[in-house]
């Protein structure tokens, strides 16, 4: 599909690909991996062509089309859904040309919409948008009313619509939640053409990629297999060449001494100079070392507070309108290591802000120690920072006391090689910064760090030092993460904010994993039966030109939906009459425990129902509004 030759490209100092070469099957997935900073996303820059190849060529097939999705997304007045279904090119400009189109032509137009399945797409669009946690009803709010990191995923979601031939995604997962990240998995092990995916997440690799495609001094190496495998082909490699090495020293060290034994007339003797041609022959032994990552700094606090850290007490938190947390009974001690759970929106960054001091408690109580020195890193201050300043300047803000010496060496400390402390930030890669502002967030030794989605950006050992870290750590941690192997290894105890409350997780990370996706399956709307209908025959050419798409698939979901929500509410309706009367429960509690549990039953079956409903209704009406 994509075939990279002996690509070759010099920037900033530095040569990141050296006669690279690597082709990439048909229809593979393909996990792109790397340490932060040693150009994957220029990678991406070179293939999308938005960087000038040094020498060497990236070829792909003729008229394939590739996809990818950019940082920034114009907060526009269009809907959702419509700026998802305006990815599909095809189906929109066959849609635009009915206007135009000669009568003779229209049947052409026609039969391709119906082979491209077109009046399918909003409901397909729908879908995805739901997996990436959107509702119904913001499907026709316009993009402007979504934030960037909501408008980035109405772009995955645009680019997956697309379904390009060949499809970039730059660490997707980084602006999902959990749910969206399980979602985006599951989806990219369908995706039925090409995919390369940067990613750090050894989930998404272990679960959704075929191959890994590992860049390494200027190389690049393709593996079959995901993540796992990667691995131990990788060591498995290391110590076949370890061997090799030891081998060739040993030979190199034998022949060495033959020629040392001439001495002065070694340049004389035929059979040393022949020697010494060979040892010059021998292949070069780089020393391997695997090259470790910078560890994390982060100080432990150094007096201790007299416990808890913190105490709340029926606590109803906000921003002025209804509190967004309610009658919150926590408390917090130095020792507690507390997962955070709870999809985007559930209220995880305000219970944050209001931990970390930026909020008040709006009614209830809040008992914290007036000492407590708190730690927060979250998105946000990435998001923040000023592009145009560099590490240099950041740190000596933050250490206005201290000589230039001392701030370069405590960037250095923090990992930021020599050549990077002058970079401005927008030219850092997205690991560079984040590993700079973790490491400042922890810099004055807080009794308590809350860490919010700490590990976007960082490479797979960089996640592995801020483990460590986080290990020796002696004060209290709240984590909120999607990377659920960190989440295990950090968390002793789990709490999950949802329905305006936070409560205690009774159960481990794969119980919530299939709690999530339990969930979104019952929300899921069920389309399946839909495809299934016959497509509807082209419409007479001609003489209806106001109609610009077939609508009859659409409309026998509809009809179809409509069926299926009357008989469940009838069925629920049969239940209640019976559970309406008194006598049951007097006479016969099984049977009153058994139509209990029927009608719960029933409800979850109406739900369903209506939802499809509503979803196919949306998809009918988002067909026929624009005609
Ligand atoms: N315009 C630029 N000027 C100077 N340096 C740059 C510029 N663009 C990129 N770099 C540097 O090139 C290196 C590679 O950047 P790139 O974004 O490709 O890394 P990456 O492999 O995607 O890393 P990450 O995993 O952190 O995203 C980084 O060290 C970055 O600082
Ligand atoms: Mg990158």
């Amino acid at each position: 599909m994509l075939q990279i030759k002996d690509l070759t490209f010099d920037a900033w100092g530095r040569r990141f690909f050296d006669q690279a070469t690597v082709s990439l099957p048909k229809d593979a997935k393909v996990g792109l991996v790397g340490r932060n900073g040693v150009g994957k996303s220029t990678l991406f820059k070179l293939i999308l062509n938005q960087l000038a190849l040094g020498s060497g060529e990236i070829g792909l097939p003729k008229a394939a089309r590739i996809g990818s999705v950019d940082q920034e997304h114009p907060a526009t007045p269009i809907p959702l859904l419509e700026t998802v279904l305006a990815a599909d090119i095809e189906r929109a400009s066959l849609l635009a040309s009915l206007d135009t189109a000669e009568p003779e032509d229209l049947g052409d137009i026609y039969t391709r919409l119906i082979e491209i399945d077109a009046d399918r797409a909003p409901s397909r669009a729908a879908e995805i948008l739901a997996g990436l946690g959107f509702s119904n009803a913001d499907l026709a709010r316009p993009m402007a009313e979504f934030s960037g990191g909501w408008r980035m995923r109405v772009a995955l979601a645009a680019s997956l619509f697309a379904a390009p031939d060949l499809l970039l995604l730059d660490e997707p997962t980084n602006y999902l939640d959990l749910e969206g990240a399980l979602w985006l998995e599951a989806r990219l092990q369908k995706y039925p053409h090409t995919a390369m995916v940067i990613s750090h997440d050894r989930e998404l690799l272990d679960n959704s990629m075929d191959h890994i495609l590992h860049l390494k001094d200027g190389k690049l190496d393709l593996y079959t297999g995901g993540y796992d495998s990667f691995e131990r082909q990788v060591t498995e490699k290391l110590r076949l060449q370890e061997a090799m090495r030891t081998k060739i020293e040993a030979k190199r060290a034998h022949m060495q001494a033959f020629v040392d034994r001439f001495g002065a007339k070694a340049s004389k003797a035929t059979q040393a100079q022949s020697r010494l041609k060979m040892i010059a022959k021998l292949p070069p032994v780089s020393n391997i070392i695997e090259d470790r990552v910078a560890p994390f700094t982060l100080p432990s606090p150094e007096r201790p507070l007299p416990p808890p850290l913190i105490r709340l007490e029926g606590a109803d938190v906000g921003y002025g309108g209804a509190p967004i947390l309610r009658k919150l009974n926590l408390r917090l001690d130095i020792d507690d290591r507390i997962g955070l759970l709870g999809v985007n929106g559930a209220g995880k960054s305000t219970f944050a802000k209001l931990v970390a001091g930026a909020l008040d408690v709006e009614s209830g109580t809040l008992v914290r120690s007036s000492r407590l020195k708190v730690g927060w890193f979250h998105q946000h201050q990435i998001e923040a920072m000023d592009p145009t300043d560099t590490p240099l300047e950041i740190i000596r803000r933050a250490m206005p006391q201290t000589s230039e010496s001392q701030r370069r060496s405590k960037l250095a400390q923090f990992g930021l090689s020599y050549e990077k402390v002058d970079t401005t930030v927008a030219n850092l890669s997205g690991g560079e910064r984040a590993r700079l502002l973790l490491n400042m967030v922890a810099m004055e030794a807080p009794h308590l760090l809350i860490l919010d989605e700490p590990t976007n950006h960082l490479d797979i050992d960089s996640r592995r030092a801020l483990l460590d870290a986080l290990n020796d750590y002696e004060g209290a941690v709240i984590l909120i993460t999607h990377d659920r192997s960190l989440m295990e290894l950090v968390a002793d105890r789990l709490w999950l904010a949802a329905d305006g409350g936070i409560e205690p997780f009774d159960g481990d990370m794969e119980d919530y994993a299939k709690f999530v996706l339990d969930r979104a399956r019952v929300a899921a709307r069920a389309p399946s039966q839909v495809t299934e209908a016959p497509v509807a025959p082209p419409p007479p050419p001609p003489p209806a030109p106001r109609i610009k798409v077939p609508t009859g698939t659409a409309r026998r979901r509809v009809e179809a939906a409509e069926a299926a929500l009357g008989r469940a509410t009838t069925a629920l309706a049969q239940i209640d009459a019976q559970l309406t009367d008194p006598a049951v429960f007097a006479k016969d509690p099984a049977k009153a425990a058994d139509l209990g549990r029927r009608r719960a039953a029933a409800q979850t079956t109406v739900d369903g129902a209506e939802a499809e409903w509503l979803a196919a209704q949306e998809a009918y009406e988002a067909l026929t509004a624009d005609s």
